[in-house]
């Protein structure tokens, strides 16, 4: 984990929660304003792929260089905003889950956000010319697994384009706080890189979705921690993070997988998939360390691993 990021997670815990309701949608159109790239990945990938575009430099729609490069920014726009508006979706019953009136107010936040990225990514995509109407009658994004303990591995269910961990339902409180542990966790680690994608409008939101994100894993921290710590909830956390810690480690495709090597190639992302993934092991083993939990065991399925990292919400 870098510094920076280190930061992030004392500042925004430490903050008032009516601090942070200020609601910014901010301006998803392309500008002539000079870009200023987000912030620096943790990690660079191990195979230098050169991008033929830098940070911030198709400023919109009108720019778009090629065909290929617009089909596979929409396949990205699809995956986030699909992924956003599931998870919200599957927020909404967790707000019941709260302790307490500070705790409801925390969750219906934290479930805005997830419904205002969907909106911003939604709304990049119809600038690209995509119908956001068609789409929503097409799919139904409130879809779930029924059972919780199901294993779906690897694969989706339905024909919308969300990572797969959004199919599993949250049952419980200590559910919706892991999930942010772990799914928030690896989402910002996924993201990192759309901070400094070539298409300017994308990068631009990316900063205020980005500092969202880092509230929600503030949040799970904050909530694992104390429930670890507590001999009456220690277990539960434990079988919490070792039923969402795999789910999340299959989000993030195939090492060497050709479509990411697209995506780089198009300064749409800067690492392999695989970079991306030992990032976020690699700070949950920290946070286990330091909470007192057990690291998990995952063991990749390579063959049935999505070959394509999904961009997550
Ligand atoms: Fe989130
Ligand atoms: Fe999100």
């Amino acid at each position: 984990m870098t510094s920076e990021k280190a930061h992030l997670f004392e500042t925004d815990l430490e903050k008032p929660i009516s601090e942070r309701m200020e609601v910014e949608y901010g301006e998803t159109r392309a500008t002539d304003e000079p870009f200023k790239a987000g912030r620096k990945v943790s990690f660079v990938a191990n195979e230098e792929i050169k991008p033929e575009y830098g940070p911030g430099e198709i400023k919109g729609p009108d720019a778009i260089p090629s065909e290929e490069y617009k089909e596979n920014l929409i396949n990205l726009l699809e995956m986030q905003a699909d992924s956003e508006l599931a998870g919200a979706l599957g927020y909404v019953p967790c707000i019941r889950y709260a302790p307490t009136v500070e705790e409801y107010l925390a969750a219906a936040m934290i479930t805005k956000d997830e419904f205002r990225h969907a909106r911003v990514c939604y709304k990049l995509l119809e600038y690209l010319g995509e119908d956001v109407d068609a789409r929503m009658r097409e799919h139904d994004f409130t879809l779930r697994i029924d059972a919780d303990d199901a294993n779906i591995g690897t694969s989706r269910v339905a024909a919308d384009k969300r990572v797969n961990i959004f199919y599993y339902p949250i049952p419980t409180w200590t559910d919706f706080i892991m999930f942010q542990f772990c799914m928030d966790r690896g989402a910002g680690h996924q993201l990192e890189d759309s901070l400094e994608s070539s298409y300017r409008p994308w990068a631009k939101v990316m900063e205020g979705i980005f500092k969202e994100e880092m509230f929600h894993i503030a949040h799970g921290d904050s909530w694992v921690k104390r429930l670890a710590a507590d001999p009456k909830t220690h277990d539960q956390v434990q079988a919490a993070l070792n039923k969402w810690f795999p789910r999340t480690m299959n989000i993030f495709g195939r090492p060497n997988s050709k479509r990411n090597k697209v995506y780089r190639r198009l300064g749409l992302k800067k690492r392999d998939n695989h970079e991306v993934r030992l990032a976020f092991a690699q700070e949950v083993q920290e946070r286990c360390q330091e909470f007192g939990l057990e690291f998990p065991q995952w063991v990749p399925d390579w063959e049935r691993l999505p070959e394509e990292a999904v961009v997550v919400g």
